[in-house]
């Protein structure tokens, strides 16, 4: 029988995680369909305002009794007022990357709140524990988006079950019922999937988005210098191209929105572009390595069933 995941006080669930992603990939509607499966949906927060986020937390409790979390990048300039705002919204949790705040555990501990911290090392889970983290997501190269390491997964997982007492949740790679087997034996307590759902009807992702990760090859996922200061993993295309090496692109207007950001380009504008369809010659199209094994855009439902099916 499949254990359950339980984080903190929350109640026990099935132990998949659908990884926030921004910009505006993962809203209301992807988070609910996951919770309504019995999993933890998460609404990515970074990249909107406080108020855009209130709504799309009130929208997913209007879609799902399940359970529903925000991930905000700390990065983000905005990143208190918006984790403030989840928490005064009632979230079940929020998870956060790209650097530890030690204030979001005290936030979240004076409001009852899980909090859950995003590593790619024991030494930084070690710290996230001790700091309150009701558990961590350890991700490794594989991942879409931002990364913290160019370890592999598998490498880096053990070494973290075996330095916490808390939920250890794998991201990274994971598409399928044998990669979720896979990690569970390493002694995941579950995992945290973002390309696979990025891939479903539910996604907010315009169509071509979609495409693009059904046609893409294991060669196309390339690495991306991101002006947040870290490595990204993203589809190769004319944008990848144009921000290759030290070239740059020029930012017609900037809103300060990340903490510190190098301007090589607007990640924003790339994000948003990727987002919506239009300017996809200019889209930054975050992935994870193994979008190969992408074959078709399916609804939450079924990926859940197939997953259920095989494990
Ligand atoms: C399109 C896209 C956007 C992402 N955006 C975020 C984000 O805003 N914050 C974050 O912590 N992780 C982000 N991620 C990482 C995912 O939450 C997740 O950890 C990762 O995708 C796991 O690897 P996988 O894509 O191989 O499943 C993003 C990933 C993708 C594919």
């Amino acid at each position: 029988m499949l254990k359950k995941l339980k984080i903190g006080s929350l109640p026990e669930c099935f132990p998949i995680i659908q990884g926030g992603m921004a910009i505006r990939i993962s809203t209301a509607p992807l988070a609910a369909a996951v919770a309504n499966e019995g999993g933890i949906g998460i609404i990515a927060g970074t990249g909107m305002s406080v108020e855009e986020l209130r709504n799309e937390i009130r929208k997913a409790r209007n879609l799902t009794n399940g359970i529903i979390g925000v991930n905000v990048l700390y990065a983000v300039s905005q990143f208190a007022s918006l984790v403030k705002a989840a928490i005064a919204e009632k979230i079940d949790l929020v998870i956060s990357g790209a650097g530890i705040s030690r204030d979001m555990y005290a936030w979240g501990k004076n409001a009852g709140v899980a909090i859950v911290s995003i590593v790619s090392s024991a030494r930084l889970a070690k710290i996230s524990e001790k700091f309150g983290a009701a558990a961590v997501v350890v991700e490794g190269k594989e991942a879409g988006g931002h990364l913290g390491t160019d370890r592999p997964l598998r490498e880096i997982l053990p070494e973290v079950v075996g330095s916490v007492n808390i939920p250890v949740i794998a991201a990274g790679g994971i598409i399928d019922a044998l990669d979720i087997k896979e990690m569970l034996a390493l002694g995941a307590d579950g995992v945290q999937m973002g390309t696979r759902f990025a891939a479903s009807q539910e996604s907010n992702a315009c169509q071509e988005f979609k495409d693009l990760y059904v046609k893409a090859d294991i060669d196309d996922v390339i690495l991306v210098k991101s002006p947040v200061g870290l490595l990204g993993r993203a589809i190769h295309s004319e944008f990848t191209d144009s921000i290759a090496g030290d070239k740059e692109r020029k930012i017609s207007k900037c809103n300060e929105c990340l903490k510190q950001c190098s301007k090589k380009y607007c990640i924003v504008e790339a994000l948003n572009n990727a987002l919506i369809g239009e300017k996809f010659d200019k889209a930054l199209i975050f992935a994870g390595e193994r979008v190969d094994k992408i074959k078709e855009i399916l609804p939450v439902k079924k990926i859940f069933n197939d997953i259920l099916n095989r494990l």
